[in-house]
């Protein structure tokens, strides 16, 4: 069954709204011969924007809740039970390059778990969404993590430091224990859809370190429920606070894993 809850529609609903103004704002930048900085700073005025959108979207249908955002960090709200956490904008660097693969990320955290899961994608129109204990889809078709049980046949994705991160080197010794043994590496570079990818079956596993609880907070609840296992690279439950994350099915988790280990 693919219909909706009211949270749900709430936070669906936040996301398509925020995504038409990126999606303006994308059609723009690729009209305008905006210079480097140029870009750089109207792509920060869409990102700011669109979490704007989605604050007041969110806030006017569950006033009180708290507030997670890239954008404007954490608002407290009266009832510090229920948290939104907000990437308005995961992605950036391929929206500033005109890349077509973004996404907007949003999850509800109830009592420190995360309950609900929306990662919409306007360019395709892929709405990914999940909540607790109810399964995964994208608009109204259900999902189911990939089967493939080898990681010879599986494409895995991943997140490639760059400037201003570390663990550059950690990550070549992690990426020369996988790739030799995969059917194929990707960087997307949009964490959100990775994790979405995965959720559908595209990818086989995923695994990314340095990353920030808006990164992952709605796919590793659409993962889990598309029936895959999520833990940190470690394979810890903190995956929020680590900012780590391996992702795949219950068969190339600790296969993935094992070579994240051994690369240590
Ligand atoms: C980034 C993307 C990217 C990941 C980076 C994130 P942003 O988010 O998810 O795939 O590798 O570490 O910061 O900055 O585009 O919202
Ligand atoms: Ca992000
Ligand atoms: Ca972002």
């Amino acid at each position: 069954m693919s219909t909706q809850t009211a949270l749900l529609k709430v936070m669906s609903d936040a996301a398509r709204k925020a995504a038409r103004g990126l999606n303006r704002d994308f059609g723009e930048l690729l009209e305008l011969q905006v210079s480097k900085k140029g870009a750089a700073d109207f792509v920060s005025a869409a990102d700011l924007k669109a979490e704007q959108t989605i604050f007041e979207m969110l806030s006017k249908a569950r006033p009180g809740y708290s507030f997670l955002g890239e954008e404007r960090g954490l608002i407290e709200g009266t009832d510090k039970t229920h948290t939104w956490i907000v990437d308005p904008l995961d992605g950036t660097t391929n929206f500033l390059h005109a890349i077509p693969h973004f996404a907007i990320n949003i999850a509800l955290q109830r009592e420190g778990a995360i309950v609900a899961a929306v990662t919409y994608n306007p360019v395709t129109n892929e709405l990914f969404w999940a909540e607790k204990g109810k399964g995964c889809f994208v608009n109204d078709k259900r999902l189911r993590v990939a089967a493939r049980q080898h990681l010879a046949e599986s494409v895995l994705a991943t997140g490639i430091p760059f400037l201003g991160h570390g663990q550059h080197a950690t990550f070549l010794k992690e990426l020369h224990q996988i790739s030799q043994r995969v059917a194929g590496v990707r960087r997307f570079g949009a964490a959100a859809l990775d994790l979405a990818f995965v959720a559908a079956g595209r990818f086989d596993g995923y695994w990314e370190r340095d990353l920030k609880p808006w990164d992952l907070a709605a796919g590793l609840l659409l993962v889990s429920e598309a029936g895959g296992k999520v833990t940190t690279v470690e394979g810890g439950d903190d995956i929020l606070t680590a900012g780590s994350i391996c992702a795949a099915n219950l068969e190339l988790h600790p296969l993935i894993r094992q070579r994240l280990a051994a690369a240590a």
